[in-house]
């Protein structure tokens, strides 16, 4: 039988394969609330794989963002962004990745996130590691946040609080690191962090759609997720950090003092 990750891996690379052919032709781009856009390219992507993971797993639950899911009652729900970076892909700004996570009972047991501007494929089983193109996946070893260069994102229906408490961050990380990347990818910031090119990335409001896969593949890469005070990671809930690990406690400290609360120990 084939695992869940390899059946995840077939379908990312051939919903990739799909963004890559439409990004070079027009988009039909829609709106799903002021700046929310939605392109035909998500539509497409979100169709053919709720059609391959059903084929491959009639049983179980799909939660995906353009709402083509299925509740079926099962312990085991995959989480599907069929397009991770839908501003950047309408604009021609080629950073953008499919992403699948497969959850049982809200802990993710494998994910994959395919980029199909670079050809990488990052992917990970719970407990057996992270791999990018079949190359075992390691953070970075930067355990100063002087030395670090971090990411962020800011999601386009983030309220007015929520904004200006990341331009915030923002602002202090910038004056603290090497810089901080907003390339608009979510998926793609939490496999950069898996892949030593961040040593962190935080996000206050994310679905588990962007973030399943790109989750359990920074810890089998050996790094750290929490939320933004050094609590367990849950998928369901809105904010995410991860890390390298070794930056995590000075990041947490940062987000703390600029927002005015404190800090847990983890
Ligand atoms: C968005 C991207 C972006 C992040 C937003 C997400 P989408 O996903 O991951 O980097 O900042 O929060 O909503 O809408 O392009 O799939
Ligand atoms: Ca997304
Ligand atoms: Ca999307």
């Amino acid at each position: 039988m084939e695992s869940y990750l390899t059946v995840a891996v077939d379908i990312a690379r051939e919903a990739g394969a799909l963004l890559a052919q439409l990004s070079k032709r027009p988009h039909e781009i829609s709106y799903k609330g002021t700046f929310n856009l939605v392109t035909d390219a998500d539509k497409r992507s979100e169709l053919l794989i709720i059609e391959r993971l059903r084929a491959h797993f009639p049983q179980h639950a799909i939660v995906a963002e353009e709402g083509g899911g299925q509740q079926t009652g099962s312990d085991y729900t995959w989480y599907v962004d069929p397009l991770d970076g839908t501003t950047n892909f309408a604009h021609g700004f080629p950073v953008f990745a499919v992403s699948l996570g497969l959850a049982y009972r809200n802990e993710v047991i494998a994910g994959a996130v395919f980029d199909p501007m670079r050809d990488e494929m990052f992917a990970a089983e719970r407990g057996a590691g992270a791999y990018l193109n079949h190359r075992r996946l390691h953070v970075s070893k930067i355990d100063q946040l002087a030395e670090s260069l971090v990411a962020t994102g800011f999601p386009p229906f983030m309220d007015h609080q929520h904004h200006d408490q990341n331009m915030r961050l923002y602002f202090r990380f910038t004056q603290l690191s090497h810089g901080v990347r907003r390339a608009g990818s979510a998926a793609l910031d939490l496999c950069s962090v898996a892949a030593g090119r961040f040593e962190g990335f935080w996000e206050l409001k994310l679905n588990p759609w962007d973030k399943a896969a790109g989750c359990l593949i920074v810890t089998e890469a050996g790094g750290k997720v929490t939320d933004l005070a050094g609590r367990p990671f849950d998928l369901l809930a809105d904010p995410v950090f991860a890390s390298n690990g070794l930056v995590h406690e000075a990041m947490c400290q940062v987000f703390a003092e600029t927002l005015g609360w404190r800090a847990e120990r983890s």
